[in-house]
């Protein structure tokens, strides 16, 4: 039996990287998911099958936190887990972040899992349980050069993430966060290229390499299972060490 048999999740941002991965793991562990990516990033041929229902939209849209929550309860009946992933980078010297950048990056990293989150509180209640997970950031206990946006963003996701742990836990609701280093993914491939980034990356985390989309997804289903029923406002680290050597 799967580790989610039983389980409906909501996965936003499920068309590349992190989120695909998790989609992918939770699926395979029996999990029924709504996955959600914007518009044109191919999600539905991604995806088929009874136990998946693909969304199209922004997370950044009024009425989509409503939306993805109303699916997961039309299509399979109630929602257990929610995991906040779609977001974006910005590698932009502070001096040069335009308002629009820190408003955008903002928008897509932090409000949209506050909304989402907020949405499916009512949906977790009505179960006497659920699981919210957010993917934070190595960047939300650091800073880094040409990261404060991003970087700002992040440590937004951890104080979001334990203030919600204080007020769900009574609903038996755990809310933690997922930092992790550096990635392999359509995010990280441009920072990549640079062989200087990818070098000081894999020297900087004692396991001596980039990390893989599914590293982060395993550690995504634990949160998500019902054996974690005792870790709330955490931020657990996935970025082979990385963190420790700052
Ligand atoms: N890759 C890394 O090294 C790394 C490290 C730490 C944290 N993270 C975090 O992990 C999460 C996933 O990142 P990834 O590396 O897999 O990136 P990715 O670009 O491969 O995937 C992100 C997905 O989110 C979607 N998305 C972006 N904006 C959206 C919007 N407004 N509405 C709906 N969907 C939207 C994208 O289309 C994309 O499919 C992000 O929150 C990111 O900040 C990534």
């Amino acid at each position: 039996m799967g580790k989610l048999e039983g389980k409906v999740a909501i996965i936003t941002g499920a068309a590349s990287g992190i989120g695909e991965a998790i989609a992918k793991l939770y699926l395979a562990e029996g999990a029924r998911v709504v996955l959600t990516d914007l518009p044109g990033h191919g999600l539905e041929a991604m995806f088929s099958g009874p136990n998946v229902h693909c969304l199209e939209l922004d997370v950044t849209a009024d009425d989509s936190a409503e939306a993805v929550v109303a699916a997961a309860n039309a299509k399979f009946g109630g929602l257990d887990i929610l995991v906040n992933n779609a977001g974006i980078a910005l590698g932009k010297q502070f001096e040069d972040t335009t308002d629009e950048d820190f408003d955008r990056i903002m928008a897509v990293n932090v409000r949209s899992v506050f909304r989402t989150s907020r949405a499916a509180v009512p949906s977790l209640k009505a179960r006497g349980a659920g699981r919210i997970i957010n993917l934070g950031s190595i960047m939300s206990g650091t800073g880094g050069p040409l990261l404060a946006a991003y970087g700002c963003s992040k440590h937004a996701v951890a104080g979001l993430s334990k203030g919600m742990a204080c007020d769900l836990g009574q609903y038996g609701i755990t809310v933690n966060y997922l930092q992790p280093g550096s990635i392999w993914t359509g995010m990280s491939k441009p920072f990549m290229e640079d062989a200087g980034f990818r070098q000081y990356w894999e020297t900087k985390a004692p396991m001596g390499r980039i990390g893989d989309p599914h590293d982060v997804a395993v550690a995504a289903l634990f949160l998500a299972t019902d054996e974690a029923s005792f870790i709330s406002g955490a931020g657990l680290a996935v970025d082979g060490g990385a963190a420790i050597r700052f």
